[in-house]
C-alpha cells in the first residue's frame, strides 16, 4: 500500500511523527513524505524534524508564503505532479492548514482516497481560514479520523457517513507522550532564566487577534497588567513579528520588566517550557489539547474553539479577547483557582497505531 502523508506548516508536523514512525514498521506499507514548505524557516520547520526525528521528506514542494489562494494554488499545482508520477493508493492529510485542502483536492480529482486525520473539529466560525480548510477537507475524505467526540456529531449533521468515521484519539498526544521525558532533560528554563511555576507561556498567532491592531491593542493591555505579577515568555510566531513592526508596538513591549520575547522554540523546548509554567495564554489549537495533558491551567484568547472537550475536561478556558476578562482569568489562575481536569478518551499516545491498523484493514 503506498500512501503518500502530506506535512506543510508547523502543527502537522508533530502530527505526521508517529504516523510515519508506525507506517515505517508495517512492510506492506509504503509510505512517501511530502512537505509543501508552507513553512520554510528554521525554527518553523527543520527544528521539528530534528527533534522529533521524522524522516527527511522524500519530496519537497518549495511553495513558501504568499495569499491564501496563490499558495493553496501553488500546492495543488505542483501536488497534482507528485500523484502523476506516484500514483499512491492513499493520500493522507492532518490537521487544518492550507497544505490540507491543497493536497487533499487534487487527490479527490483524481480518485485517490483521502484519509484526515484530526477531521470533524468546528469552530462555527467561518472568519477562521481554518475552519473552511476542515469543512472542505471532510466533505471530500474517505477516512475521517476524529480526536474527540464532537468530531462525530459535526460530520453526522454535515451529511458525512457514519462509516467513514473512525474515533481513534489524538496523534499530537502520541507526540507529546512519546518525547514527554526527553523534553524534560530540555535546558531552555536555564537559559532563559526562568524558575519553574513561576511564569506564564504566551503565543499569539491568529489573523483575528494580530491582524487587528485594535485587537491585538486589547490583548497587549491585558499582557502589561498581567506581567507586573507574572513574568510572562513570548516565543514568538513570524506573522506577529511582523505585525508588532507594523503597529508600532515594539515600544510599548520594550517597556515591560517582566514580558519576554524570544525567537520560536523548537518542540522539545517548548514542550519543557509548557510544562513548568504556571500558565499558559494561547490563541493555538494544539495548546489547548497540549495544557489539557500537562494539567497546565490554559486561558484561550478566541471567542471559540474547535476542541470543545479541552474545556468540558481539560483546563481550557475560552476568554476571548476582553482586557479585563483576560486579566480576570489570569488573576484566577494565579490566587489558585485550578480546573479539576481529566483525560479525554483515547488521548493515550497510541492513535497512529490505531489509524495505521484500520488502513492496512480497509
Ligand atoms: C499557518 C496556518 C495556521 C497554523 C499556523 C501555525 C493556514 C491557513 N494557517 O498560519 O492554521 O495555526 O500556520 O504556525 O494554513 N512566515 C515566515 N516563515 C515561515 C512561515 C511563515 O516568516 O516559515 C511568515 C510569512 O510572513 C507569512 C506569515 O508568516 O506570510 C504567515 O504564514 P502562513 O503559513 O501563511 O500562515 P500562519 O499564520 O503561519
Amino acid at each position: 500500500m503506498k500512501i503518500v502523508n502530506v506535512a506543510g506548516a508547523r502543527p502537522n508536523f508533530m502530527k505526521i511523527a508517529p504516523l510515519m514512525k508506525e507506517m515505517n514498521q508495517h512492510p506492506d506499507i509504503q509510505p512517501i513524505l511530502v512537505h509543501t514548505g508552507q513553512h520554510y524557516d528554521e525554527k518553523m520547520s527543520k527544528l521539528f524534524f530534528e527533534d522529533l526525528q521524522i524522516p527527511k521528506p522524500d519530496i519537497d514542494l518549495e511553495v513558501g508564503s504568499a495569499s491564501h489562494s496563490v499558495q493553496t494554488a501553488k500546492i495543488m499545482i505542483a501536488f497534482e505532479q507528485v500523484l502523476l508520477q506516484e500514483q499512491p493508493d492513499l493520500v493522507l492529510v492532518v490537521g487544518d492548514v492550507n497544505s490540507t485542502i491543497g493536497c487533499a483536492l487534487p487527490a479527490v480529482k483524481q480518485h485517490i482516497p483521502v484519509a484526515h486525520v484530526e477531521a470533524g473539529l468546528r469552530s462555527f466560525d467561518r472568519d477562521m481560514p481554518e475552519e473552511i480548510n476542515r469543512i472542505l477537507t471532510d466533505s471530500i475524505s474517505s477516512y475521517l479520523f476524529i480526536t474527540e467526540p464532537s468530531g462525530k456529531e459535526n460530520l453526522l449533521r454535515e451529511g458525512i457517513s457514519e462509516d467513514n468515521i473512525y474515533f481513534v484519539g489524538n496523534v499530537m498526544i502520541d507526540t507529546l507522550m512519546a518525547n514527554k521525558a526527553k523534553a524534560e532533560q530540555s535546558q531552555v528554563l536555564q537559559t532563559l532564566d526562568l524558575v519553574p511555576q513561576n511564569y506564564a507561556v504566551l503565543t499569539l498567532h491568529r489573523p483575528s487577534n494580530v491582524d487587528n491592531r485594535e485587537t491585538f491593542l486589547r490583548i497587549l493591555n491585558a499582557l502589561e497588567n498581567i506581567q507586573s505579577s507574572l513574568p510572562i515568555v513570548f516565543p514568538i510566531h513570524p506573522r506577529t513579528r511582523n505585525r508588532l513592526d507594523e503597529f508600532s508596538f515594539m515600544d510599548r513591549i520594550r517597556k515591560m520588566d517582566n514580558f519576554r520575547l524570544v525567537e520560536p522554540l523548537g518542540y522539545l523546548d517548548f514542550l519543557k517550557l509548557v510544562a513548568e509554567s504556571k500558565l499558559a495564554l494561547t490563541d493555538s489549537g494544539g495548546i489547548q489539547e497540549e495544557t489539557t495533558i500537562l494539567k497546565i491551567p490554559c486561558i484561550t484568547l478566541r471567542e471559540n474553539t474547535e476542541r470543545p472537550i479541552t474545556v468540558q475536561q481539560g483546563t481550557n478556558v475560552i476568554v476571548g479577547t476582553d482586557t479585563e476578562r483576560i486579566i480576570q482569568e489570569s488573576h484566577n489562575v494565579l490566587n489558585g483557582k485550578r480546573i479539576a481536569s481529566q483525560m479525554p478518551d483515547l488521548w493515550d499516545g497510541k492513535a497512529a497505531g490505531r489509524i495505521v491498523k484500520i488502513l492496512l484493514e480497509a
